[in-house]
């Protein structure tokens, strides 16, 4: 496994987590078996991140449209994210990692919920990884969050409508005090955002890859890093004016 040089490792990555199901079939086993699976794969990518030096990593976990899954799947989630919430968290902490749960948690079974909200108070003083966990989050439904402050605020006259402009409307997004995202990676063959990062990932670079998720460890990590170093990043300039300004 290669370590990318500082200066061209991702400050924040996001994964959408993709293919325990397939991984699970090829195996004639049920797809929470994939889930589970896929759990040491999270392991996996925590740990290269602290290796790498990766300052920020937010992981999808369940998405908003997640819920239309067979009932027992969806039953076999929540039992997983307990389970881990209960066995991880305090190693977690020991480490260092920071854990934040996005989304809207509402959404969640009051049990659940207030383990996630012990695990976030718990580990708040941490900042060696800022670990993001989105549960029950859609990009669309980040928006829309956002854009119910910004009408609340100029309803409370704290805002004119014409002063909403995309850095005050950024600032109510989810995981604005984060480190703008850099790299955004998918696992599993498909080639899409699935309504994740939206608004976050738009100079994000993004990399797929056909690696099921429980088989994504720190050496794809690593050659995922290595791919966003040879990007250029342009953020909208030309290739000639990014060379003047890095001679
Ligand atoms: C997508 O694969 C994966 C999920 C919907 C769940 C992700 C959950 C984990 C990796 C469990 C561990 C996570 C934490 C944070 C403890 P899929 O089921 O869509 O796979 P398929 O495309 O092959 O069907």
């Amino acid at each position: 496994m290669t370590e990318a040089s500082a200066a061209r490792v991702p400050r924040h990555i996001a994964i959408v987590m993709d293919g325990n199901g397939r991984w699970a079939k090829a195996r004639h086993r049920p797809r929470s078996f994939g889930h589970n699976a896929g759990r040491k794969a999270v392991r996996e990518v925590i740990e290269g991140c602290m290796r790498q030096g990766v300052e920020a990593l937010t992981l999808f976990a369940f998405s908003s449209e997640n819920w239309n899954r067979p009932e027992d799947e969806v039953g076999a989630l929540m039992e997983l994210f307990i389970r881990a919430l209960d066995k991880e968290v305090d190693e977690l902490h020991g480490h260092g990692v920071r854990i934040r749960f996005v989304g809207d948690l509402a959404g969640f079974e009051q049990g659940l919920r207030q383990r996630m909200n012990q695990a976030m108070t718990h580990t708040a003083g941490n900042d060696k990884l800022l670990l993001n966990v989105a549960v029950n989050y859609g990009g669309r439904w980040d928006i829309v969050q956002a854009a119910r402050k910004a009408a609340e605020s100029v309803a409370r006259g704290e805002f004119r409508a014409d002063e909403i402009d995309e850095k005050v409307l950024g600032h109510w997004m989810c995981l604005a005090d984060l480190p703008p995202l850099d790299l955004f990676i998918r696992t599993g063959g498909e080639l899409r955002i699935s309504n994740f990062l939206l608004w976050q990932a738009a100079y994000a670079e993004l990399y797929f890859t056909d690696t099921l998720w429980p088989d994504f460890d720190q050496s794809s990590l690593a050659l995922a890093i290595e791919d966003f170093a040879r990007r250029e990043r342009r953020f909208g300039r030309t290739g000639d004016q990014v060379a003047l300004a890095k001679a």
